[in-house]
């Protein structure tokens, strides 16, 4: 059974629980969709040096990738902000490197779509590289 958006948005609140976040206190969380259905949730993970932060929707997507997974049908996306919280740039690049999804936000409750090519127009990708 396919899962549902809904079901991918709880997710990703379970797994902002564990967000590391000495620094900023701003706690996220993501829960990523395979093509075969399974899901990989990842939370920001934050460090002294700032820089070395890693956001959570990189860490549900190098979790993945690191155990097999490079096709993905969609991300849901959490913080306990009352905006909807969406990738940033760093991420958007990286989730496009594996190829288009459906981007999932939580505005006040109600689900958010969008699609990571709407977030990413005109994205510089590995066809790109042609000498
Ligand atoms: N952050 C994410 O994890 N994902 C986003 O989409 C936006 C920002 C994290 C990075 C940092 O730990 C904190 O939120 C504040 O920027």
């Amino acid at each position: 059974m396919e899962i549902t958006y809904e079901k991918l948005i709880e997710m990703a609140y379970e797994a902002m629980q564990f967000a590391y976040t000495p620094y900023s206190k701003f706690n996220v969380g993501a829960a990523l969709l395979a093509s075969t259905g399974d899901v990989y949730t990842g939370c920001n993970i934050e460090s002294a040096s700032y820089g070395a932060t890693n956001c959570a929707e990189r860490t549900a997507l190098f979790k993945a990738v690191s155990e097999g997974c490079r096709s993905f049908k969609a991300i849901a996306i959490v913080s306990e902000s009352k905006l909807p919280t969406y990738p940033c740039g760093i991420c958007r690049q990286m989730l496009m490197e594996f190829g288009d999804l459906d981007v999932i936000l939580d505005r006040g409750g109600s689900l958010v779509v969008h699609r990571l090519s709407e977030l990413l127009p005109h994205s510089f990708t590995q066809a790109d590289l042609q000498i």
